[in-house]
């Protein structure tokens, strides 16, 4: 069986075109944690393997499940949930599929033991949603040796083109649009000074560095002052924590504030709550968020959070049509890119332009609300 796949990856790396990427938990636990979704790890590893010599069928051509591993980021945010039910519901045994599961807990060494774990249990594919950008080529290399074809989500890999094919999201595009929503509304609402607070995710995660630099890049277009810009770790926990200090030392001195997840913004309500500063549609700071799940939206319908950037959780159906490609012989293109929506409570921005690209603003109201998926 591996010889054939080791032949289909070499095949599918040196023939996949790069189109050009635009692109914690509050308790980590020492252990990542494995959920066997069919048979245990050794009962797998005791599986007969094909003479190195033997033409293989691809997996499940006979009708055998096909065995993932999915290197998971953690549970950290409501985006993580949905990311990993979708994953769940996808690699099921009943559409073929025997999925082993690890919560890697934000713990990118875990995260790395368990790559190799998957290549001991010798998979037939590895999902990694790679907990940060870099520290990936040694991993990906015993990969590739192993003649595992490795699909990445989410978040990228940036010091290693050793994965047939990336699906998910531009976080830079993410990071422009949220400031190119900010200059037009600014310039809507007549609000000539911005200083602003960023409350970041996770340190080293590419969703971070692309968020970061896409609002950045635009802030340094208007002359807006950034007074602070820390980690939050994509956390409600840590959203709350980064609020409250900045709270007290940038007391009346900002009118935004960027949280680059739905996670963060529900913390930072809670200490701007507690500190007594208004925000939303009606109050003094203006308040984002990233993500895009349903309870934020919600919160966007109610005024609460100004505006909202989708980042797409439901990258798994993609990720099994790649694996369906390669399992015909096909090349899946090497970067997928997920469709996202920008949302905001108010209808004062029509469109925003990013990248040469327009694309509207979208009006939230009770039917946008309620068709959400997640
Ligand atoms: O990598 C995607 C980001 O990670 C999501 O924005 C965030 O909610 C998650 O934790």
């Amino acid at each position: 069986m591996k010889k054939k796949l080791a032949l289909m990856l070499v095949a599918a790396m040196t023939m996949a075109t790069v189109v050009g990427c635009g692109g914690g938990s509050e308790d980590a636990a020492p252990a990542a944690a494995e959920t066997e979704t069919e048979a245990p790890a050794d009962t797998a590893a005791a599986e007969t393997e094909a003479p190195a010599d033997t033409e293989a069928e691809a997996p499940a051509a006979d009708g055998e499940l096909i065995r993932v591993g999915f290197a998971q980021v953690g549970h950290e945010s409501d985006w993580r949930t949905a990311a990993t039910q979708s994953a769940q519901t996808v690699f099921s045994a009943e559409n073929g599929y025997e999925l082993s599961f690890v919560d890697c807990d934000n713990d990118s060494a875990a995260q790395l033991d368990a790559v190799r774990n998957f290549i001991q249990q010798d998979m037939d594919y590895i999902i990694i949603d790679p907990i940060v950008s870099t520290g990936w080529d040694a991993v990906l290399t015993e990969c590739e040796d192993a003649g595992i074809p490795v699909v990445v989500i989410d978040r990228t890999i940036d010091d290693s083109d050793k994965y047939v094919s990336w699906v998910g999201s531009d976080f830079k595009v993410e990071g422009l649009a949220c400031g190119e929503w900010l200059a037009a509304y600014a310039k809507a609402k007549g609000i000539s000074e911005i200083n602003a607070l960023v409350i970041e995710g996770s340190t080293g995660a590419s969703a971070t560095i692309g968020r970061t630099d896409g609002f950045k890049e635009i802030a340094d277009r208007e002359g807006w002052t950034i007074l602070d810009s820390q980690d939050g770790d994509f956390t409600e926990a840590g959203g709350q924590e980064v609020m409250e200090s900045y709270c007290q030392s940038y007391a009346g001195q900002f009118n935004v504030v960027i949280c680059q997840n739905d996670n963060e913004a529900y913390g930072a309500m809670t200490a701007m709550d507690a500190a007594g500063v208004t925000y939303g549609v009606d109050g003094d700071v203006i308040i984002v968020s990233f993500d895009s799940n349903k309870p934020a939206v919600q919160l966007v319908l109610d005024g609460k959070l100004n505006a909202t950037f989708e980042c797409n959780p439901l990258a798994a159906p993609t990720v099994d049509e790649v694996i369906k490609q390669l399992a015909a012989g096909e090349t899946p293109e090497k970067e997928i890119y997920m469709a996202e929506a920008w949302l905001a409570s108010e209808d004062i921005v029509p469109s925003i332009t990013v990248n040469g690209e327009e694309q509207p603003i979208i009006h939230v109201t009770e039917d946008v609300l309620a068709n959400r998926a997640y």
